[in-house]
């Protein structure tokens, strides 16, 4: 079976390539590889993956014959990413998106399963399910909600879409990120001593770790369509829904370390908890690992230098780096923007 992953390069990505080609798929991974290549390079030799470096706004449509599923992974991935420049970040997440599912269509692929979110919540009380009300708050949230509504639209019975709405994802990575709640904690408390807790502490998130995430792509990949076609499914557990102060303890306690904290950011104005009742009850999914698990593997990956805190592990900060850089070559050619 081929599976062609966008975004394949990234965070998520790195870790679901090796899952897939261990169980036997070919796999194409299409990506801009903004954060390098070298994140598949323990897999990059594998005859079963290709590579090709390409947009998902502009790329070859003949790129989706003979593609079996498709993995919709390329995004700008995160809220301040998306506040660069929102009509990028609806050219890309929404547009773009919305244009690889309908080639995925146009192509007979079978299956289409979109890598969306739960900050689509934005702020509510209460635990929300696949039918509450959704509240996007950002750009990058709006855009997620609209391209899950456009994908979805195109199920039918020989084009089976599914829309994954993820928790915050934890855990190591060849393209690490520092931005993500968890792990941004784990390193703070590393460099400074102290965690970085996000003002005001009592909002909840829910978490998911990164191999269990990944797992529950290749679950809906396996699935009767009946069970997931025209589906939205949250991905994570009721049991890792946090809030951020404690969730923070926790990590403390994971590494055993002395609670200390430093609060940092505006008042956040996202929160919600998200039940993950339906995805264990129809795919009978249910998550391995756990935030302390995630904090440990982190705070030892840090003290053994395989991972290192640099500018390519904050995303926003990264594609600022990518825009200023572009800026200056554009001076020089005067030709077409890097996003
Ligand atoms: N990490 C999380 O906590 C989380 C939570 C919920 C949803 N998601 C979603 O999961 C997906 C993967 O997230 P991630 O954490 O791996 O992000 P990431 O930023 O690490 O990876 C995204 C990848 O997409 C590529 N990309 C970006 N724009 C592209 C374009 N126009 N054409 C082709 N490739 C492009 C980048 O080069 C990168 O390799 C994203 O859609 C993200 O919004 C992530």
């Amino acid at each position: 079976m081929k599976v062609l992953l966008t975004g394949g390069a990234g965070y998520i990505g790195s870790i679901m390539i090796p899952m897939l080609l261990e169980e036997g798929y070919e796999v194409k991974c299409l990506d801009r590889f903004f954060f390098g290549e070298e994140t598949l390079s323990g897999v990059r030799n594998n005859p079963e993956l290709e590579l090709i470096k390409d947009d998902i706004r502009w790329f070859d449509p003949e790129i989706m014959r003979g593609v079996d599923a498709v993995l919709d992974m390329a995004a700008l991935s995160n809220d301040p990413s998306g506040e660069l420049d929102p009509e990028k970040t609806m050219a890309i997440n929404y547009r773009g998106r919305v244009r690889v599912a309908s080639l995925a269509k146009k192509y007979d692929v079978s299956k289409y399963i979109l890598a969306s979110s739960c900050s689509i919540y934005g702020f509510q009380d209460g635990l929300l399910n696949e039918s509450s009300p959704t509240n996007p708050l950002t750009t990058y949230a709006k855009a997620n909600l609209m391209s899950e509504n456009d994908a979805l639209a195109l199920s039918d019975n020989s084009f089976c879409v599914t829309a994954l709405r993820q928790a915050t994802v934890y855990g190591l990575s060849p393209r690490m990120r520092f931005d993500l709640a968890i792990n941004g904690m784990t390193l703070g408390f590393y460099k400074n001593g102290k965690i970085p807790v996000m003002m005001d502490g009592t909002q909840w998130r829910p978490f998911v770790h990164i191999k269990d995430t990944s797992r529950a792509f290749l679950k809906v990949l396996e699935a009767d369509e009946d069970k997931v076609n025209g589906e939205i499914f949250n991905v994570g557990s009721n049991e890792q829904n946090c809030q951020i102060l404690p969730l923070a303890e926790m990590v403390a306690e994971a590494i055993n370390i002395p609670f200390r904290f430093e609060w940092y950011g505006d008042p956040d104005k996202r929160s919600y908890r998200v039940s993950f009742d339906k995805i264990k009850k129809v795919l009978k999914y249910s998550v391995k690992f756990t935030p302390k698990e995630g904090a440990r593997e982190i705070y030892d990956a840090l003290k053994s230098g395989e991972v290192t805190d640099s500018k390519k592990t904050r995303t926003v900060e990264w594609y600022k780096y990518l825009i200023e850089a572009n800026k200056i070559i554009n001076e020089v050619a005067m030709k077409g923007e890097i996003l």
